[in-house]
């Protein structure tokens, strides 16, 4: 039997594809070997993200977790530290990379809303024994992904960076959707991440690029990088074509993620109407909806077996009964009504 074809596609904001313009924007890219650092769209896109987060250097990566790595192995020796939330995207869904790769231990800290506090980090911190590991890194993600898109108030960034610093670790920002948070917050990018030494963006969710995360930091943070990049795998050749899509999301789709934050709230709102689903509908602050299906009494599996079956319309399963829906360039005010038309079904087949 073959699967339903999916025509509201709400797992990730990562399934976005290129607009036709994009692609032909990117089919105009001029190259060279990037590896060499001779490709002019690449240099480009990281003096332009470097400026646009007020960062002296830039790195261009295939994805957001290599940069999570990069940027881990150019801040910690083995047995060192990081301290991040225990939702966070290293400690849950790269394959064990901090550990594997670097010889980091990760030391994961609960909190409401994909946060913890200046206080937790300071009660984290290791004593400088030579028994004990290194306390060396804060990483937080910005925003929240499995906290439900959540922003840091930039006041409780800094004062975690203040303890973090006066310890004499360095501090770094999982920005997979940090132009999310820059959106809905209204705070330019450079200050939301003026006090982290390293921070990345991403270019292959919201912003509708197919490939590619652009990490920042100090100029010799990123020769530092560079090398780690290298070992990784990650350095690339005619590498202009993919950072060319970057470019032209920051320059038309960062706006239109405001776009993105009404649908998720027009979404949750409606959700919040089915009986037998619960979810906070007001604390929505970006593109992502969490919400629970236990009161129809299935599970979330069977919850968007339903929806996909009914009306093509995907959510993401992330536990038992918690699902997941991702707003993005592909989905306009029509995928909104077919999601909760399909969400509302599933719901009366109780
Ligand atoms: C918060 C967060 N960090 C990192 C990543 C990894 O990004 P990439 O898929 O580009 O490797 C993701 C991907 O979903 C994410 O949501």
């Amino acid at each position: 039997m073959s699967s339903p074809k999916i025509v509201v596609d709400l797992y990730s904001d990562t399934i976005t594809r290129p607009t036709a313009e994009m692609r032909r924007f990117m089919c105009d890219a001029e190259v060279g070997d990037e590896q060499q650092r001779e490709d002019p769209t690449v240099n480009l896109l990281q003096d332009t993200v470097a400026n646009l987060l007020g960062k002296e250097a830039a790195l261009f990566l295939p994805s957001g977790t290599m940069c999570n790595q990069v940027a881990f192995a150019v801040h910690c020796r083995p047995g060192d530290e990081i301290i991040l939330h225990e939702l966070a995207h290293p400690y849950l869904y790269e394959a064990g990379g901090p550990s594997a790769l670097i010889g980091a231990v990760l030391h994961p800290l609960p909190g409401a809303r994909g946060r913890f506090t200046a206080d937790q980090v300071r009660a984290a911190l290791r004593p400088p024994v030579h028994y004990m590991n290194r306390s060396r890194v804060v990483s937080v993600e910005q925003t929240a992904n499995i906290a439900g898109g959540a922003c840091w108030p930039l006041a409780q960034l800094r004062e975690v960076c203040e303890v973090a610093d006066a310890a004499g670790l360095a501090t770094h920002m999982d920005g997979a959707r940090l132009l999310n948070a820059v959106v809905a917050m209204g705070i330019p990018a450079r200050d939301m991440v003026a006090s982290f030494d390293s921070v990345w963006l991403d270019l292959s969710k919201g912003l509708g690029a197919p490939v590619g995360a652009v990490l920042v930091g100090s100029r010799a943070f990123i020769e530092d990088a560079w090398r780690y990049k290298q070992r990784f795998g990650g350095s690339m050749r005619q590498a202009g074509m993919i950072a060319a899509a970057g470019l032209y999301a920051l320059a038309h789709h960062v706006d239109r993620l405001a776009d993105d934050h009404a649908r998720a709230r027009e979404l949750a709102a409606g959700l919040a109407q089915i009986a037998g689903l619960s979810l906070d509908a007001g604390a929505v602050e970006t593109n992502i909806v969490i919400f629970d299906v236990a009161g129809l009494g299935i599970s979330a599996e069977t919850f968007g077996e339903r929806t996909l079956a009914s009306h093509g319309v995907r959510f993401t399963v992330l536990g038992d009964t918690l699902a997941r829906a991702v707003t993005h360039l592909d989905i306009r005010d029509d995928g909104i009504a077919r999601a909760l038309d399909a969400a509302s079904a599933a719901a009366r087949l109780r």
